[in-house]
């Protein structure tokens, strides 16, 4: 068959671009990459030769423009405007509420309402203007008036049409939607960028925007961005359909991808549970969500519903919990505990997770900074969820860059110098020093705490104050006390010192149990210490205890009980009660802490724990007369969220009920 230059060209341009779109907009590739260069390459050569024939929606005009100096500035012809944000199922169905009550008042016809609830990329937001089908313009969204022309850069990407398919699109279509990079392309471009030296990425979305602000579009063309479209800006001449979803199908239709989540909903109960859904599904996508956007389907609707301040009332963002973010660990610190346990914290370069800056974390043993293969410098992975404290969940080995370095754990206490043991089947390091002031520290935070002494006042600032002062040396020395050395300390107000000794002398009316607690026995935490209370009765029956004794009280383990015995045969430890009491304590019959009243108490497990499995966390529960349910409700008291939680927590967060971390579950538990 012979062609003419023209017709080849045609043939070769329409050819090429419809495996791009097979390709990048389908994920269905249809022909070899070694084909579509071959046929790439003869495309070349006929352009070449004809350079008056090249059609402007050539594959061979996504590359090869000159570098620009500066971006040029682009008015928008529609304003780009934000959204605002729901935070759970509770603002969402707020934000529905809002719209019913809008067109209620507006007399509009309520029965009709729909919503359409898609994915809410997180990328660069875009404008793509198409002349007559071709694209003409792209820009970023800027201050959402004014914008930077960015057409060099989006053109390399190829899962936009340079030329509108199917049909001619006649007069002005702009197309708006969400730049993005692929979490592997991402994973991907960071390996290369660190092993040649610079700097890796925070996220995809710093990664997409870093790429769509490069001055050569040569450098765009390297990195594999995409696109999804989720809206029109300006239209003029062709005629949109009369409700997004229908939009939405055009634009796939013209060559663009859409949100693989779509979908139309009447009720509000199908719109909550479309949005829990969505959120189930996001760690498997490819890309990534931090929300859904919900809009009101019908264009007339939303053109009655307009806007409020400089969002529109017609849609919302529905946002999910922030799960993960990357940042570098800068340090290790090791923090002494009130039991002398070693603690290794985490020194983070701040980076913002579900909207809090975060720049600790536990890092709870030196087993765990192997396991999780931690060296001082690297990228690591930190999440947060719902309440939970911030954990770093891994490093990212691959972004090395041979600056990093082990952490050597030490072998003596880093507050004190006193040589740092491990015990038998214990996976942290104890200071052996009883009067390391790092634990005396502790133990005074500790016995000051609101389940044990509830010294109000007398928090971890103002603890070291104290010592720093040379005021107190152990807890019966805060008894000693007097108004003219409080007031005479830095920032403390007159009023402040009286509260302060006045909280101390309520204090001394303590119920047994809580005293137990307060002392700060290691594996003593609130359950036991009122088992302990109850079984002695007094203060001098408990100091009294054998081990024998403690053993036959059967819910007290073994590891326990020694830890009991140890203490009350350490005679610095009985002196210290001793003194203590010396203060006019008033110890009052057992009081149960609300913590510690399992019965009736009913909780939830998400996600995964690890240090138990999900039967045996259960089996604890029942054993304390709490009762286990599978899903959250109003009547669930805590949610106990371990790694990768699913929507259970969302639904705890949306009905405000207790988040307990696997630390902190265990501590409830007293194990
Ligand atoms: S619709 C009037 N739909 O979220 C605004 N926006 O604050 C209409 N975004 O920067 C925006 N996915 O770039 C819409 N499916 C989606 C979206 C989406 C991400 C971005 C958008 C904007 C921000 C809204």
């Amino acid at each position: 068959m012979s062609h003419t230059p023209q017709s080849r060209i045609d043939q070769l341009v329409d050819e090429l671009n419809e495996h791009s779109y097979r390709y990048y907009v389908l994920s269905q590739p249809s022909i070899s990459d070694a084909e579509y260069d071959r046929l790439f390459r003869e495309l070349e050569k006929l352009e070449a030769a004809n350079p008056q024939l090249i059609r402007s929606d050539s594959p061979t005009r996504r590359v090869g423009s000159a570098p620009l100096s500066a971006f040029a500035a682009v008015r928008h012809a529609v304003p780009m405007l934000s959204l605002s944000n729901a935070m759970g199922e509770e603002e969402l169905a707020d934000f529905d509420d809002q719209v019913r009550r809008f067109l209620e008042k507006e007399e509009l016809p309520v029965a009709e309402l729909e919503y359409a609830i898609e994915y809410k990329f997180d990328g660069v937001a875009i404008s793509l203007v198409y002349l007559d089908g071709q694209l003409e313009r792209a820009a970023t969204r800027g201050d959402g008036q004014q914008g930077e022309d960015v057409t060099q850069n989006i053109k390399t990407i190829r899962a936009i049409p340079l030329r509108l398919r199917g049909a001619s699109v006649k007069g002005v279509l702009e197309v708006r939607g969400e730049v993005i990079f692929l979490k592997r392309d991402f994973e991907k471009l960071n390996v290369e960028r660190v092993k040649a030296g610079e700097e890796a990425f925070a996220n995809p979305r710093n990664a997409a925007s870093g790429t769509l602000r490069q001055l050569d579009p040569a450098i765009t063309a390297s990195r594999p961005l995409s696109f999804f479209a989720y809206g029109a800006g300006q239209v003029e001449g062709p005629k949109l359909p009369p409700t997004h979803a229908e939009t939405i199908r055009f634009f796939a239709a013209l060559g663009f991808k859409t949100s693989p989540l779509f979908e139309v909903v009447k009720t509000r109960e199908a719109l909550l549970s479309a949005y829990r859904l969505a959120e189930e599904a996001r760690a498997g996508l490819e890309f990534e969500v931090d929300g859904t956007v919900v809009k009101v389907n019908s264009h007339a609707m939303q053109q009655r519903l307009g806007f409020r301040h400089r969002t529109p009332r017609w849609a919302v963002a529905a946002k999910f919990q922030a799960v993960e973010e990357h940042t570098k660990l800068l340090d290790i610190l090791i923090q002494v505990g009130r039991t002398g346990a070693l603690t290794p914290v985490a020194v983070l370069q701040p980076v913002q997770v579900g909207g809090v800056v975060v720049s600790r974390a536990t890092l709870h043993n030196q087993d765990e900074i192997e396991r999780k293969d931690l060296l001082i410098g690297d990228t690591v992975v930190v999440r947060r969820q719902g309440d939970v404290i911030p954990a770093v969940v891994a490093s990212l080995p691959q972004l090395r860059t041979g600056a990093e370095r082990k952490f050597q754990f030490p072998t003596h206490c880093p507050e004190c110098g006193s040589k740092a043991v491990r015990g038998e089947d214990e996976a942290v390091l104890r200071c052996t020093n009883p009067r390391c002031p790092a634990k005396i520290e502790q133990r005074l935070i500790h016995f000051a705490s609101r389940n044990a002494a509830d010294i109000e006042g007398l928090g971890e600032k103002m603890v070291a104050l104290l010592l720093e002062h040379g005021l107190v040396e152990d807890i019966a020395s805060l008894y000693d006390l007097t108004f003219e050395q409080l007031s005479a300390l830095p920032r403390m107000a007159e009023l402040s010192s009286r509260n302060l000794l006045e909280s101390l002398e309520r204090s001394k009316n303590i119920p047994l149990n809580k005293l137990i607690f307060a002392l700060g026995i290691r594996h003593v935490g609130q359950k036991t210490a009122l088992l302990l209370a109850k079984a002695c009765g007094s203060v001098e029956r408990f100091l009294s205890l054998t081990e024998q004794q403690l053993l036959e009280l059967h819910e007290i383990g073994e590891e326990t009980s020694r830890s009991i015995s140890n203490f009350l045969s350490a005679p610095d430890e009985v002196q210290n009660v001793r003194a203590l009491l010396g203060h006019g304590f008033k110890i009052q019959a057992p009081e149960a802490a609300q913590s510690d009243a399992l019965e009736g108490k009913s909780f939830v497990l998400t996600g995964t724990l690890e240090s138990m499995t999900r039967k045996e966390a259960e089996d604890k529960i029942l054993s304390f007369s709490g009762r286990v349910s599978s899903s959250v409700s109003k009547q669930t008291d805590y949610v106990v969220a371990g790694t990768d939680p699913g929507s259970k927590l969302e639904k705890a967060k949306t009905l405000g009920i207790k988040v307990l971390s696997e630390d902190q579950f265990k501590q409830l538990l007293d194990i």
